[in-house]
């Protein structure tokens, strides 16, 4: 399973590319509100460190003005991915940026059909949110297992990105659902480096090291 991170924390990328394990990232207006900086400059950044598809979202609300905003975001850098929040206008700026050869993201994925609708017109990815199906008490990661499910069974090519991760069980829970990728938050990253038996294992040899004879 690839590992994106989703964050527009320039220094967050930094530290995870550095562990070897970073094959993407996904950033949202929340997600860029909360950084110093134009968006343009942070996205740049953000693509110069990874190697990757880096998910930038439009915020318009008519097929027109998405396409129009994505051909400019898509200019910052190759590595720019097109996250477009799914409704019918969206699949309307998927379908035409796919004729232009410009990859999306379809975000804002709560059920297996709306998968199936954006894969069709032409979404190089999909975002199911597991986190927020979770707060209202739906079990996010069924509809993961559904869209895995459905598009192997139609060889539907674009990529499943399991989003909306709160902790390191979902990170486990997307992984067995044999999902392409998943979008994670520096901290989890974090959690799931670490373990209370590495820690005590670490400190116990530090320890005995000291006793051994140079
Ligand atoms: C996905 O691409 C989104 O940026 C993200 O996963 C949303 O997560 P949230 O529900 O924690 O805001």
């Amino acid at each position: 399973m690839k590992i994106f991170i989703d964050t527009a924390n320039v220094e967050e990328i930094r530290e995870a590319a550095s562990l070897g394990v970073l094959d993407g990232v996904t950033t949202n207006p929340t997600l860029l509100s909360k950084e110093q900086g134009s968006f343009r400059d942070i996205l740049k950044q953000i693509c110069e460190i990874v190697d990757g598809p880096v998910s930038a979202e439009v915020v318009a609300s008519d097929a027109e003005g998405m396409v129009a905003e994505a051909r400019e975001l898509s200019a910052i850098h190759s590595n720019i991915v097109i996250k477009v929040p799914m409704s019918k206008e969206g699949m309307k700026a998927v379908h035409r940026l796919k004729q232009e050869g410009i990859r999306c993201n379809m975000t804002l994925v709560f059920s297996p059909n709306q998968a199936l609708l954006a894969a069709k017109a032409g979404a190089a990815f999909v975002s199911p949110f597991v986190g927020r199906l979770d707060d209202i008490s739906h079990i996010g990661m069924e509809i993961v297992d559904q869209i895995v499910e459905i598009f192997s069974i139609y060889d539907i090519e674009t990529q499943v990105i399991v989003a909306s991760i709160r902790n390191p069980l979902h990170v486990i829970d997307a992984a067995l659902t044999g999902a392409d990728a998943a979008t994670i938050p520096f901290k989890v990253i974090e959690q799931m480096v670490k373990h209370p038996l590495t820690t005590i294992g670490i400190e116990r040899f530090l320890a005995d090291w000291q006793k051994v004879r140079q």
